[in-house]
């Protein structure tokens, strides 16, 4: 009997070539909204271990960059204009190291989930934090018209953060791709065009 979460995209990640089944959803996303583009400069959030980090570094092409962050490490071997970093993005003075040396990018996505506890109060908070966290770090980094894309575990917070990025972009979604578990709270909100003038 396979495991829950062996399932058609598990299988299919390991036929592809791909690191994780997560993979899935921001190529959905991508196909759908082609938010990465040859040429940018994108940070990758939570990225191990690294199957968003192979879609991103074939959309961007060696022209671009990617630079990737978690707190787990990235074994995996991407070409060379791929940067990965064993932090938290909560570590102190880490954002401004990462921004000074990389920034602006054109999109700033984030996968960051925390350990769930099965408290369903207790998972969205923590993930509302990993959420804003991601998003502070999109306003202080991201070319005027970026892009940002970050997960999400539905809870109480959900309404505000999303009312909190309609004041920067232009456009925001709510996507729950065919590759998210349907009985997981998941979601990822997409939020196009920064710098929205009022
Ligand atoms: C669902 S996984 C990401 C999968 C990845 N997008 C991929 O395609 O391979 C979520 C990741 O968020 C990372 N994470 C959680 N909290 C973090 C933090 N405070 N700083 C950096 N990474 C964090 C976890 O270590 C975990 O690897």
């Amino acid at each position: 009997m396979p495991h829950p979460y062996q399932d058609h995209y598990f299988f299919k990640a390991k036929k592809d070539g791909f690191l994780a089944r997560a993979v899935y959803k921001l190529e959905e996303i991508q196909k759908k909204y082609r938010l990465l583009r040859p040429g940018f400069r994108v940070l990758d959030l939570g990225a191990a271990p690294g199957s968003w980090l192979q879609l991103i570094q074939k959309a961007i092409g060696p022209k671009g960059l990617a630079v990737a962050v978690d707190v787990k490490p990235i074994d995996h071997r991407f070409s060379r204009n791929v940067i990965t970093f064993q932090r938290d993005i909560f570590d102190s003075g880490f954002v401004e190291e990462l921004t000074s040396q990389y920034a602006p990018f054109d999109a700033v996505l984030s996968d960051m989930a925390p350990s769930t506890t099965g408290i369903r109060s207790a998972d969205s908070a923590r993930s509302a934090l990993l959420f804003e966290r991601a998003l502070d770090v999109a306003l202080r980094s991201l070319k005027p018209q970026g892009h940002f894309l970050a997960k999400l575990f539905q809870g109480s917070e959900s309404a505000a953060l999303i009312a909190a990025l309609k004041r920067h972009f232009a456009r925001v979604k709510v996507v729950k791709p065919d590759a998210s578990r349907k009985d997981s709270r998941e979601i990822y909100i997409l939020a196009m065009g920064y710098g929205k003038t009022h």
